[in-house]
């Protein structure tokens, strides 16, 4: 007999139907969600998106090209994420398994819609059924390995890392999608019974079903149409969630990817025209962000590896790299709340004493899974202040002693001679 199952089987006419309902219901929610945020980056300056896909078709892959390469190596590659330990580990098999569980539902709708046209053009059987059903069963145990080892570092709570009720409802519905996945694919075999290696390329549904192997064929077949919908809705709730929860990291991230241009070291001049065009200097409302910029926002995950490689923050002074990105989104979130012409003072919510305690070092750019450039956004919000006669701290003594003494330790202008002679063995404060 060819290995092989029928896509469906099982569930009736009336459960397909309202499970295209549900689907397109969820879906729908997603959609909306994600307008939802998109709407909000579209207040930042705009970043002339179009230009990357004018031209030529050499000039416009010469366009697209680093931020694909990005895509790529750091999101599909995953690159950044790895280095960590544990949870790089369990990152890898969450983002494996899942990959591969979004790939294997996919393949098996395209067949559904390729049966429907013939009979004939159905592929789901034989060897290429043998090494699905293997590869998805192991797949979903790396995806079940990385949510536990998520969740007991939840329980452990690192301090650099974001919690949030929600990221408990996440965890809880990857656990429950993948425990109800096997016991769907258990239950189908007790009552379809495949032998041989049809049913042994399944291993963990050929394991479970043998505990069930008394059931009767008509308790299994109404126990697996249950277990059917209680997955589909879980996997229905989890796609609905991906716009409000952390999961949105997986959206916006490879956008920011493809977007963003760290560039480590070089700081982004400001020209006079731009100072005269705008009429400012840096960022004193949250529009004066660029729309990529507000969509890195979104990208961030809390996953706090800026805040453990910033000297500043490790001498505690006031600043993690992390909160500064959660403070900016929170103040991007009030956007639709405020009239279209009032301010949205970001200095409101950051301390000029944070900004002013970046040491300019990149190691937050650096580290970044998803390359947020928490610099820029800190030099631009500080540019502001300096435009503004905002210095403070060293900073601060320093330009003014510049401008009363014309040097930036206020030594007297008519005893230059001699503290010059000093100052080249020692420099007071
Ligand atoms: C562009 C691709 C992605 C990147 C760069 C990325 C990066 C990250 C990083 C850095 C973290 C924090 C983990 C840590 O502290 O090491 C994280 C958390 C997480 N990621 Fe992703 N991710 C990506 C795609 C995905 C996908 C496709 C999934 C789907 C399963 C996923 C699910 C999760 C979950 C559930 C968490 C939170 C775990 C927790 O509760 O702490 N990610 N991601
Ligand atoms: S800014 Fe980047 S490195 Fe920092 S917490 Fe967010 S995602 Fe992690
Ligand atoms: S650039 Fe600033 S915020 Fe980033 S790690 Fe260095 S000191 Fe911290």
């Amino acid at each position: 007999m060819t290995p092989t199952r029928e896509t469906f089987g099982n569930i009736s006419t009336t459960s397909q139907v309202a499970f295209y309902f549900v689907a397109t219901a969820s879906v729908a929610v997603f959609v909306y969600g994600v307008w939802r945020r998109a709407r909000l980056w579209q207040y930042g300056q705009p970043i002339h998106f179009r230009q990357l896909f004018t031209g030529r078709l050499s000039q416009i892959f010469a366009n697209i090209a680093p931020g694909l390469r990005r895509l790529f190596v750091d999101g599909l590659g995953q690159q950044r994420v790895r280095g960590r330990g544990l949870p790089s580990w369990a990152h890898a098999g969450l983002f494996a398994g899942f990959m591969m569980l979004l790939l294997g539902t996919t393949l098996l709708e395209v067949n559904h819609l390729a049966e429907m046209v013939s009979k004939n053009l159905s592929f789901h059987h034989g060897i290429y059924y043998v090494i699905y059903e293997f590869t998805l069963d192991l797949f979903g145990i790396l995806f079940l390995l990385g949510t536990v080892l998520f969740a007991g570092r939840r329980l452990w709570k690192p301090p650099s890392v974001g919690h949030r009720p929600s990221d408990w409802l996440v965890l809880a519905l990857f656990l429950a999608i993948g425990l109800t996945g096997y016991a769907v694919e258990a239950l189908r075999m007790v009552w379809q019974q495949p032998v041989g290696i049809g049913a042994r390329c399944s291993p963990v549904g050929y394991w479970l079903a043998s505990m069930m192997s008394h059931w009767t064929e008509s308790q299994a077949r109404a126990a697996h149409l249950g277990v059917w919908w209680l997955h589909s809705l879980l996997v229905f709730g989890f796609i609905a969630a991906i716009p409000f929860t952390r999961l949105f990291h997986f959206i916006a991230g490879p956008m920011n990817l493809f977007l963003s241009k760290p560039v480590l070291g070089q700081l982004k001049p400001v020209t006079l025209e731009e100072a005269e065009r705008d009429g400012r200097i840096g960022v004193s409302d949250i529009r004066h962000l660029n729309t990529q910029q507000l969509l890195s926002l979104d990208a961030c995950m809390e996953c706090g590896r800026c805040e453990d490689v910033c000297p500043a923050f490790a001498t505690h002074k006031p600043l993690s790299p992390k909160k500064v990105i959660q403070d900016l989104k929170s103040v991007m979130e009030r956007l639709p709340d405020v009239a279209v012409d009032a301010p949205l003072n970001p200095h409101e919510v950051i301390e000029a004493e944070t900004l002013w305690s970046c040491t300019a070092c990149s190691a937050c750019v650096f580290v970044c899974p998803v390359r947020i450039d928490q610099l820029s956004l800190i030099l631009d919000l500080r540019r502001h202040l300096t435009s503004e006669g905002g210095l403070s701290g060293t900073a601060a003594t320093a330009l003014r002693r510049m401008q009363s003494s014309a040097n930036p330790w206020g030594f007297p202008q008519d005893e230059r001679a001699n503290w010059m002679q000093s100052t080249s063995t020692s420099q007071p404060d």
